[in-house]
């Protein structure tokens, strides 16, 4: 039998096709011990035949690999975002992948939109459950078009949900050091339970709780309107943050903006012994996509992720490894203030790697 890890490869749309084949690339020059199989799933093949995903495709992905790596999805020509549903909060959701983590890490103080950081502070890591809250699809619209229209959409927080992404963020912060090597010592836990009193007292109180559990961690809290101040006032402070969907979502493109942008943030969905999957968290950003201008280096980032989960811990450091010399050497694309295309902004970490 085969002891290669088998990585399924979903590219997507937009700028998703152009990064994700450099991130291939880049873990090809590695020689990591991988299989990958590429698939179509995207606009495109939606708008051709109708298809999202095939209706076995979530059991497929859990049967046959060990990991996904995803570009991103969200095409002009299908406003409805169907497919990005179907596909991307499909393997989120029926694939139980619960616990999205989102590192934020500063590699060059340049990158940095704030004065007088350097890069070792700014190494924080965002926590965002990815099951739940706003994203479940529950509510409806009743009078439709006529003055009395009314939308209501709910907010499902589950003491299971919560419980189970608030340990994982506790978890995280035991087992996983700094990039200087320091072990992390504190989790965040951010809400709005001043106004969600029902549902987000459910997330102050298993956040007690399970931070009882963890003596040798300190537990804190802050509202996520003043934790959206302090992480641009000052983002040393932040350790490990756990929140709800929509707030992690929201928070961690703020934070990628510490980083150098969108094009240099990396995420994993994780749920601990299943099949996970691994994708940038930038979007397919339609005006900038099949123009060769878009930093591949946060889906770079998400290959070494992946690869790490997969116990290629070796593979996934000169990744990184390569990213850092890149940037330092302004080997980037225009983003982050180089001059070189997608591809050669690819081409360059691979070849760095197969010449370290
Ligand atoms: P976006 O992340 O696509 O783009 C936001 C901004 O960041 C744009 O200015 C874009 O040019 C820039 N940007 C993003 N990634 C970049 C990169 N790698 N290099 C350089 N610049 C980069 O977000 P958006 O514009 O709000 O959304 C566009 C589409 O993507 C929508 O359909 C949205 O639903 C979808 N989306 C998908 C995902 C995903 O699949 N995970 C994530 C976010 C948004
Ligand atoms: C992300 C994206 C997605 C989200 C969208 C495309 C559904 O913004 O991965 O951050 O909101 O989770
Ligand atoms: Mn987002």
């Amino acid at each position: 039998m085969s002891t290669k890890k088998r990585i399924a490869i979903v590219p997507g749309d937009g700028i998703g096709r152009e990064v994700v084949p450099q991130a291939v690339r880049v873990i090809q020059a590695t020689g990591a011990p991988v299989e990958m199989t590429q698939f179509d799933w995207s606009a495109e093949r939606y708008l051709a035949d109708g298809l999202t995903i095939p209706p076995d495709g979530f059991a497929m992905l859990g049967r046959d690999f060990d990991a996904i790596l995803v570009g991103a999805f969200g095409d002009p020509r299908v406003p409805s975002n169907i497919h990005a549903k179907e596909i991307l909060l499909g393997m989120r959701f029926k694939m139980d992948l619960y616990a999205n983590v989102r590192p934020v890490r500063l590699l060059d103080a340049a990158l940095c939109p704030l004065k007088g950081i350097e890069p070792n502070d700014i190494d924080f890591v965002v926590v965002r459950e990815n099951t739940e809250g706003v994203y479940v699809d529950v509510g409806g619209v009743f009078k439709q078009g006529t003055l009395d229209e009314i939308a209501v959409q709910q907010d499902i927080n589950t003491r299971k949900g919560v419980e189970r992404v608030i340990r994982y963020a506790f978890e995280y912060c035991e087992r996983q050091k700094k990039q200087d090597g320091s072990p992390r010592k504190r989790v965040l836990m951010t809400d709005k339970a001043n106004v969600m009193t029902y549902a987000h007292g459910l997330w102050q109180r298993v956040f007690k709780e399970v931070s009882r559990e963890y003596p040798q961690i300190k537990a804190e809290h802050m509202y996520v309107d003043a934790l959206c101040m302090q992480m641009v006032r000052d983002p040393r402070q932040f350790d490990v943050i756990v929140t709800n969907n929509m707030f992690g979502d929201i928070i961690t493109d703020l934070a990628a903006g510490l980083q150098g942008g969108l094009g240099m943030a990396a995420s994993g969905n994780i749920h601990p012994g299943k099949t996970s999957m691994f994708e940038p968290v930038h979007g397919s950003a339609p005006p900038i996509a099949g123009k060769n201008v878009a930093n591949p280096f946060g889906a770079i980032l998400t290959a070494a992720m992946m690869l790490n989960h997969l116990g290629l811990a070796r593979e996934a450091e000169r990744i990184e490894a390569a990213v850092l010399e890149a940037v330092r050497q302004k080997k980037t694309t225009q983003d982050i203030g180089g001059a070189l295309g997608t591809r050669e902004a690819g081409n360059w970490v691979a070849s760095f790697i197969n010449h370290a």
